[in-house]
C-alpha cells in the first residue's frame, strides 16, 4: 500500500520563512497605529460530547500554521515589545495525555514567530491593553459572533476607562479586505501541494471509474474515493463528495449516495481531496457499464467542448466571467443543435433560456478553501485574471427528469466535467489533467477494468487460479469417474454378446 503515495510531495511544507513574509505583508499594508487580531477555530460538537474532526480557520492556517484550536494571533505592526503575537492553550501533562500535544506559549516563540505568546485563558487580562492606544482595528467580523462579542467587551471595557486616559480605537476595517487578497495569488509551494491534492484526486477518479458497475450503490463508490485519498496522504475530502447516479445527477449539491447504480446510469462524482489544507476540487461523469449511449454522449461532448472553450479563456488579461461566457455559447449552441432549446444563439444568451439546462457559474477560485477567498468584482467591474490566481472550470448541463418539454430519450441525463486550472504568465496550466475525460479514453479506461475483472469470478478468483482448481477437483473425483467408466464398458459387453447372439440365430 505504501507505494501508492505520492512519495515526492509528501515532505513538501510551507517553510516558516513564508508564514514570516506573510505576516510581513499583511502589516505592511495595515494602517499606521493599527491592530490586527485573527481567532483561530474552535472544536464543534458533532453529537452529545464528542467533536467532528478539527480543521484550523484557512485565514488562521495561512497566517500561521499553527493548526491548534482555541488560539488567537494578534498582529501589531511598529510595535516596539514585538509585532507577532498570540494566544494558544497551555502545556498540560493530563490533558496532553487525553487529547494530544500543545505546543504551548514556548512552543510557539521557538517554532511560529512570536515576539510574545500567552496563554489563551489570560486573553482578557492581556488583549485590552494591547488595543488601548491603537486608531484602528482590523478584524473579520461577523464569521464568530461569540468572539465578536468579545472583542466588543473589550473595547467597552476601556471606553469605560477613557476618563482615566485610556484610547480605545475609533475604527474597524474588515481584515477579509487586505488577506483575501493575499491567499488569491498562490506562491510556488502553494502550488505544489495544490498539484499533489489534484495528483491524489486524479488517481482516485481514475480508480473509481475501474471500480463503478451496475449493482453497486453510490455511498460503495464514495467509499472508494475516501479510500484512495486516505491510503495516498490525504486524510480529508476537501467537501462533501456528490455521487449522483441517473437523475440523481441533476441534483446540484446531491450528497445523500444511497442509491443503487442502474445499467445504463451516468454516475456524476464531484469528489476532491484536501492535502495539507490545500484543496482540490475535480467532477467526472461516466456510464456505470462502461459505454455510453448515444444520447448521453450527445450531452458529454457538449459539456467538454464547452469545457474546453472555458480553459483555453481561462488566461491572464482575460476578465473573470469570459471563461464563462465561453461555456454559455458552446453550451447554447450545443442544445440548439440536438433540438432542446429553439431559437437563435444570441436570443437565448439574451433570455438567458440555457439557464434551464446550465443554471450555475462556470467556476469558483480554489485554494485552501474549496470555494476560494478572494474578490470576483473590482469596483463592479468583473476582475482581470492573474498569473497565479486558481480557479474551478466546471461547466455542466442537467436535464430534469420531469422535463416534459424535451424527448425522453434526454430526460434525467446530468453531466458536469470540472478540473482546477493554475493561471499562468503565458497561458494555463490544468492541474487535474491527470483525471480522464475523452469519451474514448473514459470507455477505454473502464474497460480495462472490465478485461481484468471479466478474468475473475465472483470471489476475485483469476481464471488461471480457476484452473488449477478445477484440475484439482477433477484429481479428486478420479475414482468416481473410473467407476463410471467400468460400468459403460461392462454395458458395452453386454450389448455386443446380445449382438453375437442375433447373428448366430440369423
Ligand atoms: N464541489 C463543489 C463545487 O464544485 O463547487
Ligand atoms: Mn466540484
Ligand atoms: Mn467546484
Amino acid at each position: 500500500m505504501a507505494k501508492s503515495y505520492p512519495y515526492q510531495y509528501l515532505n513538501t511544507r510551507i517553510k516558516s520563512e513564508e508564514y514570516v513574509e506573510r505576516r510581513e505583508t499583511l502589516m505592511a499594508h495595515m494602517a499606521d497605529n493599527s491592530i490586527a487580531i485573527l481567532p483561530s477555530a474552535t472544536l464543534q460538537i458533532r453529537s452529545n460530547d464528542t467533536e467532528y474532526k478539527f480543521r484550523q480557520d484557512s485565514d488562521f492556517n495561512y497566517l500561521t500554521g499553527f493548526l491548534e484550536p482555541d488560539s488567537v494571533l494578534v498582529l501589531v505592526p511598529g510595535r516596539e515589545k514585538g509585532e507577532v503575537i498570540y494566544f494558544c492553550r497551555e502545556k498540560d501533562p493530563d490533558k496532553e495525555l487525553w487529547d494530544g500535544y500543545r505546543e504551548g506559549p514556548e512552543g510557539l516563540c521557538a517554532s511560529y514567530g512570536a515576539d510574545d505568546a500567552f496563554p489563551i485563558n489570560d486573553i482578557d487580562d492581556i488583549l485590552p491593553g494591547l488595543l488601548e492606544s491603537r486608531e484602528r482595528v482590523y478584524y473579520a467580523m461577523g464569521r464568530r459572533p461569540e468572539f465578536d462579542q468579545r472583542i466588543m467587551n473589550w473595547l467597552n471595557a476601556l471606553r469605560a476607562t477613557a476618563r482615566n486616559g485610556s484610547h480605545p480605537p475609533g475604527e474597524f476595517s474588515d481584515l477579509n479586505h487586505l488577506l483575501h487578497d493575499m491567499r488569491l495569488f498562490k506562491s510556488r509551494p502553494e502550488l505544489k501541494l495544490m498539484q499533489a491534492a489534484a495528483d491524489i484526486s486524479c488517481m482516485a477518479h481514475n480508480h473509481a471509474m475501474a471500480t463503478c458497475e451496475p449493482g453497486m450503490y453510490e455511498g460503495q463508490l464514495e467509499a472508494e474515493y475516501l479510500h484512495q485519498f486516505g491510503v495516498r496522504g490525504a486524510p480529508a475530502a476537501a467537501y462533501n463528495t456528490i455521487v449522483g447516479a441517473g437523475a440523481n445527477a441533476c441534483v446540484l449539491h446531491y450528497v445523500e449516495n444511497n442509491q443503487k447504480i442502474s445499467d445504463g446510469d451516468l454516475v456524476l462524482v464531484d469528489a476532491g481531496c484536501e492535502f495539507q489544507s490545500y484543496a482540490s476540487d475535480i467532477s467526472r461523469t461516466f456510464p456505470a457499464n462502461g459505454k455510453f449511449t448515444k444520447a448521453q454522449q450527445a450531452i458529454y461532448e457538449i459539456v467538454l467542448e464547452a469545457q474546453y472553450a472555458a480553459i483555453d479563456a481561462t488566461v491572464a488579461g482575460n476578465h473573470w466571467d469570459d471563461p464563462h461566457n465561453q461555456s454559455v455559447r458552446v453550451i447554447g449552441q450545443g442544445l440548439l443543435d440536438l433540438g432542446l432549446l429553439e431559437g437563435d444563439l444570441n436570443e437565448i444568451i439574451e433570455t438567458e433560456k440555457y439557464k434551464e439546462f446550465y443554471m450555475h457559474r462556470v467556476g469558483h477560485w480554489l485554494g485552501m478553501d474549496v470555494h476560494d477567498v478572494g474578490d470576483y468584482k473590482i469596483c463592479d467591474e468583473w476582475r482581470v485574471l492573474e498569473p497565479g490566481m486558481v480557479m474551478t472550470v466546471e461547466p455542466g448541463i442537467y436535464i430534469s427528469p420531469s422535463n416534459k418539454g424535451v424527448k425522453a430519450k434526454w430526460r434525467g441525463i446530468g453531466i458536469r466535467i470540472e478540473d482546477n486550472v493554475v493561471v499562468k504568465r503565458k497561458g494555463n496550466d490544468v492541474i487535474t489533467s491527470a483525471a480522464v475525460k475523452t469519451v474514448a479514453d473514459v470507455e477505454k479506461q473502464m474497460a480495462k477494468a472490465r478485461t481484468s475483472k471479466s478474468s475473475k469470478n465472483k470471489l476475485g478468483v483469476s481464471k488461471a487460479k480457476k484452473s488449477v482448481q478445477k484440475k484439482a477437483r477433477a484429481k479428486k473425483a478420479s475414482p468416481k469417474t473410473k467407476a463410471s467408466k467400468k460400468t459403460l464398458a461392462k454395458k458395452i459387453k453386454t450389448k455386443k454378446r446380445a449382438a453375437i447372439k442375433k447373428r448366430k440365430k440369423s
